[in-house]
């Protein structure tokens, strides 16, 4: 029996961008000026190939200007650094989102480094990362950003409760921890050399599981009334032949039967990521233009 409320990751979203579109259509009412996001695709990986469908389309129906560049999957990394530097000098493009991973022949930290903090709206780049981890502002992961919304609404005063962050990625994990602690959250991050991860979940008010690893985080590793937010997107064999479906990093079944509330996947965190995209496309506009 599901007891713990089930956070509408789905429908906040939606809520999300409907705001966001109506700031951007005041936006070119009051400035003249209309966001635009960049996004780059390199190479065909299915998954990347629909996350970037998604984003443009995402883009376009909140009223901002999309452009995409793709390139292939043999590109050198000096043509891709070359093609950054051209949408940092273009007064079109206020975010700049180039998709990962990369092929082998490109390392992906010369390219992040490559763009301009103020259009990085993936908030990946080391400047941004700094700026966060000292609480200063800057463009915040998109991700951790759309779990700390999920959070603030759901719980509300987040002072002095005992978090605890599952996953040390600087995509989520570390950004997650730095957002919460500026919360005043008692952080905790737990990897995959904590020992006795059970117990450390066990104590937290609030877990954040982000480590890629389906239904690892179970039931009875939760506190009673937690709160807990599912990062984790995996697809598994599914109960039919040839079937998958997608799972969390949490036993979502025997989760719910114990914690006060808890996202699902699919509709949890996973909407929350795009309308931050939209989001951070909007703030790093607003500040490019004073
Ligand atoms: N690949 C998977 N998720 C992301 C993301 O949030 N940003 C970028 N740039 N690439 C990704």
């Amino acid at each position: 029996m599901t007891k713990a409320r089930i956070i509408d990751g789905k429908g906040f979203a939606l809520d999300l961008r409907t705001r966001i579109a109506a700031q951007v259509a005041a936006l070119k009412e009051s400035h003249g000026v209309e966001p635009g996001l960049a996004v780059v695709l390199v190479g065909n990986d299915p998954a990347s190939q629909v996350y970037v469908r998604n984003k443009g389309q995402a883009t376009l129906a909140a009223g901002m200007q999309s452009f995409e560049h793709k390139l292939p999957d043999t590109v050198d990394q000096a043509t891709l650094v070359a093609l950054v530097e051209r949408l940092n000098r273009d007064p079109a493009v206020n975010g700049i989102l180039v998709q990962l991973p990369l092929p082998r022949q490109i390392d992906p930290a010369v390219v992040i480094a490559t763009i301009d903090p103020a259009k990085d709206v993936d908030g990946f780049h080391v400047e941004n990362a700094g700026r966060l981890a000292l609480g200063l502002p800057g463009l915040v992961p998109c991700t951790p950003l759309g779990c700390m919304m999920l959070l603030r609404d759901t719980v509300g005063d987040l002072r002095g409760l005992r978090a605890l962050v599952l996953g040390r990625s600087g995509i989520v994990g570390k950004p997650m921890a730095s957002l919460l602690l500026a919360a005043d959250c008692t952080v905790t991050v737990a990897h995959s050399r904590t020992r006795d991860l059970a117990a450390e979940c066990r104590r937290a008010d609030i877990l954040v599981a982000a480590v890629g690893r389906p239904e690892m985080v179970r039931g009875d590793w939760i506190k009673p009334g937690a709160t807990v937010i599912d990062v984790g997107i995996n697809r598994v064999a599914g109960a039919a032949e040839g079937k998958t479906r997608l799972v969390g990093d949490v036993d979502f079944a025997g989760a719910a039967e114990v914690a006060g509330a808890i996202t699902p996947v699919p509709g949890g965190v996973g909407p929350m990521t795009i309308a931050c995209l939209l989001l951070n496309t909007l703030t790093a506009t607003r500040r490019q233009n004073g």
